[in-house]
């Protein structure tokens, strides 16, 4: 079964698979919305935009590479399997009225994983294949590790198809897994919107992380990950393909009434915005910092893991709620909001085309 076709049933399909790897998929709470960004705007309280962030509770507004050790400074995390220490985020999605106030768009849990507050569903994949294909040997991320996806500042489809896997899933129900667009989606989504981000998937071998937080990494030379294209030799290091879904709750959005009016001026025909100020979607992105114990990750990707993994110590949907971290910045997010937080209304994102 392809990624694409991925139905919600994930049970029915674990019931059918033998395999030889692994392929991780595992619900994470929400440990903080915050205005926080250690990697790209690293000391900076509050940073440039709303960040929601899951993962250990080490997280704070500063982690310099190394030094700050994911693993023994965390206490607890958001994500079901508890060795994981690891935090990743996104931007923050907004539903923006007609008469110009924001307000924040809640997130649910995704299928398989209800009752978890908030948060993502994460994968660690070896390939693209959902059944019988997780074969291929991976190297998991290194203690330092870090990587970045996506730019927030592009407002172009042709920009963002560099990235060639950040999309959109209109949900028309909780299993929809298709298809994808690479911009907002035009029409009311029933069951919400989607969010899916995919990483690169190969390696220099080397750096833990570089000035761009991107360059590092890099996809396969030739294809996809999913096509099984080769890592070019600047970056030789087959990683797991690692990949977000984040379910924004758009149901309270979906009044026609509420969209913008078929004659507005500004060319925008859908509500909702990034907390960047991107009315595209084009600007979606996601932040990654490896943090799992000593060599958990490894071990389960060496090991026959098929969503649930028995060589992973794993906590309950209560215990991940009950991780969190305090929000250091505390300003209003949850208000009907004349301006995104930090984001004054000249810096908005514009569609080119
Ligand atoms: C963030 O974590 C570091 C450890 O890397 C610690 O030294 C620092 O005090 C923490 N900063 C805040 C604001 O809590
Ligand atoms: C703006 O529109 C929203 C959605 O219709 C509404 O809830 C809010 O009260 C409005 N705010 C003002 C200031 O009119
Ligand atoms: C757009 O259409 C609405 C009703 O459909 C009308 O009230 C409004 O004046 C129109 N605005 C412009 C800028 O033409």
């Amino acid at each position: 079964m392809h990624l694409k076709t991925l139905s919600g049933s994930v049970a029915a399909i674990v019931a059918l698979a033998t395999p030889a790897q692994a392929l991780l998929r595992f619900g994470c709470a929400q440990l903080v919305v915050n205005r926080l960004d250690p990697l790209v705007n690293p000391g900076q309280i509050p940073s440039a935009h709303l960040h929601q962030i899951i993962g250990g509770n080490s997280f704070n507004a500063s982690m310099p590479p190394v030094e700050h050790d994911l693993p023994s400074l965390s206490t607890c995390t958001t994500c079901q399997f508890s060795e994981d220490f690891s935090n990743y985020w996104t931007a923050v999605l907004f539903f923006r009225a007609r008469n110009g106030t924001y307000k924040r768009v809640p997130q649910v849990p995704n299928l398989g994983f209800e009752g978890t507050r908030g948060g993502m569903t994460v994968y660690y994949m070896q390939d693209a294949l959902f059944d019988y294909g997780q074969t291929s040997k991976v190297t998991a991320f290194k203690p330092g590790f870090r990587m970045l996806v996506g730019d927030a500042s592009f407002s172009t489809r042709k920009q963002t198809s560099k990235f060639r896997q950040l999309t959109y899933t209109c949900l028309q129900e909780r299993s929809t897994r298709s298809p994808e667009t690479l911009g907002f989606p035009d029409k009311p989504c029933p069951a919400g919107i989607m969010a899916n981000i995919r990483f690169p998937t190969c390696w220099d071998g080397v750096n833990l992380d570089s000035p761009t937080h991107q360059d590092h990494v890099s996809y396969p030379a030739e294809g996809t990950f999913e096509s099984g294209g080769e890592c070019p030799d600047t970056h030789p290091v087959r990683i797991p393909q690692l990949m977000y879904e984040t379910v924004w709750d758009t149901s309270g959005f979906n009044d026609p009434e509420l969209w913008p009016l078929p004659n507005n001026t500004d060319g925008i025909q859908q509500p909702f915005v990034w907390s960047m100020g991107d009315r595209t979607g084009y600007a979606t992105h996601g932040d990654y910092m490896f943090g799992w114990k000593d060599d958990a990750l490894q071990r389960a990707m060496d090991s026959p893991c098929y969503v649930n993994c028995p060589t992973l110590k794993t906590q309950t949907i209560a215990e991940q709620n009950k991780c969190s971290v305090p929000d250091v910045v505390k300003e209003d997010i949850d208000s009907w909001l004349t301006e995104l937080p930090g984001i004054s209304s000249s810096k908005m994102t514009m569609p080119m085309n």
